[in-house]
């Protein structure tokens, strides 16, 4: 076993967990969720997505969230993207990196993006090379590694072989996502070993889902790896447009509350953070999928 002593959380909130909600969230609630998300000590936050405003409405205003935003210095302010055009467009915003995103099932791959695998792929080279011409950081998201709601069971050779494509274009970071949350600990640190093969161990994120409850124990396994770098989301917002039933992302208070507990460096104050949830949660009228904070937020604190 060999924790790492740091841990990166890469905060989805802002994007992968607002892109499902069916109500437009207003432009004031997003740019005052990512301003206050950039005061908890995160140091890496997807802000929106440029993708077709038809496919996710929820992101058709992602230009004016980044033109609004104040950022914090240290914070880096990322965007995803389907194609050329949204990496115009992440550039225009003046985003500090670019994400582009593959699955390793053909059937969710045609219907979150639709295309294949393959053509994806061919796609994203001419994105990659342009952000690469630029210095832009370019990451990589792969969906379904853990299971598909079209295909069921996935192999890890099919993550290990998107991944390795994705190294080969440029990314500098490559998550591992179980978007519909099927995944158990073992599944998931198979799924990791697999990638090592082809991408090293510096590279590789993990994305996962809380569907079935598992996801801290995803987490843990793949900690028992070396992983250090960590995709979550506030109040554990999110679910996927094209996985229908998956629930949100592990919440990135219950991850901290973990890593804290477990002596594992993140920078990230709780309390704070804690306070974020709320203010989302409120917003929404739902309360928030992290238990951390909701037993924060009924007793003033959490922990021992
Ligand atoms: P398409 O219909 O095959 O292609 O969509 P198209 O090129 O004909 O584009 C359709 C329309 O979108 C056109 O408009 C384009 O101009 C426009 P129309 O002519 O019909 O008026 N368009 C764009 N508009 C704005 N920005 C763009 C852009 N590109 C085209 N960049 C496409 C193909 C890829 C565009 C579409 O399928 C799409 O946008 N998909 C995005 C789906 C998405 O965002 N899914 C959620 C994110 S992935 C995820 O959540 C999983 C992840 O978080 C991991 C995990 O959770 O496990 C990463
Ligand atoms: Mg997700």
């Amino acid at each position: 076993m060999a924790f790492p002593e740091k841990v990166k959380i890469v905060e989805v909130g802002p994007r992968d967990g607002l892109q499902n909600e069916k109500r437009i969230v207003p432009l004031e609630v997003k740019v005052e969720l990512i301003e206050r998300l950039g005061e908890v000590g995160i140091q890496a936050m997807e802000a929106g997505s440029f993708v077709s405003p038809k496919w996710i409405p929820q992101m058709a205003n992602t230009k004016d969230v980044f033109a609004r935003i104040s950022r914090r210095p240290g914070v880096k302010y990322s965007a995803l993207i389907p194609n050329i055009r949204g990496f115009e467009q992440a550039l225009a915003a003046k985003a500090d990196e670019v994400a582009i995103f593959s699955a390793a099932t053909e059937s969710f791959s045609q219907k979150n993006i639709n295309c294949s695998i393959a053509e994806s792929l061919d796609r994203f080279r001419p994105v990659a090379a342009a952000a690469m011409s630029v210095g832009m950081p370019l990451r990589g998201y792969i969906s379904c590694g853990l299971g598909c709601p079209y295909e069921g069971e996935v192999s890890v050779e099919a993550v290990a072989n998107v991944a390795a494509n994705l190294e080969a274009m440029g990314c500098y970071e490559i998550s591992l996502g179980d978007t519909i949350g099927t995944g158990t600990p073992l599944k998931a640190r198979a799924m990791v070993e697999a990638t090592l093969e082809h991408v090293p161990l510096s590279k590789i994120a993990i994305h996962f889902h809380d569907t079935y409850g598992q996801a801290l124990a995803n987490i843990l396994a793949c900690l028992e790896l070396g992983v250090s770098v960590i995709d979550s989301s506030i109040a554990g917002l999110g679910g996927c447009p094209y996985a229908k039933g998956a629930s949100g992302n592990v919440a990135t208070e219950d991850v901290n509350y973990m890593l804290e507990g477990m002596g594992i460096e993140t920078g990230v104050d709780p309390e704070k953070l804690y306070a974020v949830g709320q203010f989302i949660s409120e917003y929404l009228r739902r309360p928030s999928a992290s238990k951390v904070a909701t037993v924060f937020c009924q007793n003033g604190q959490a922990g021992q």
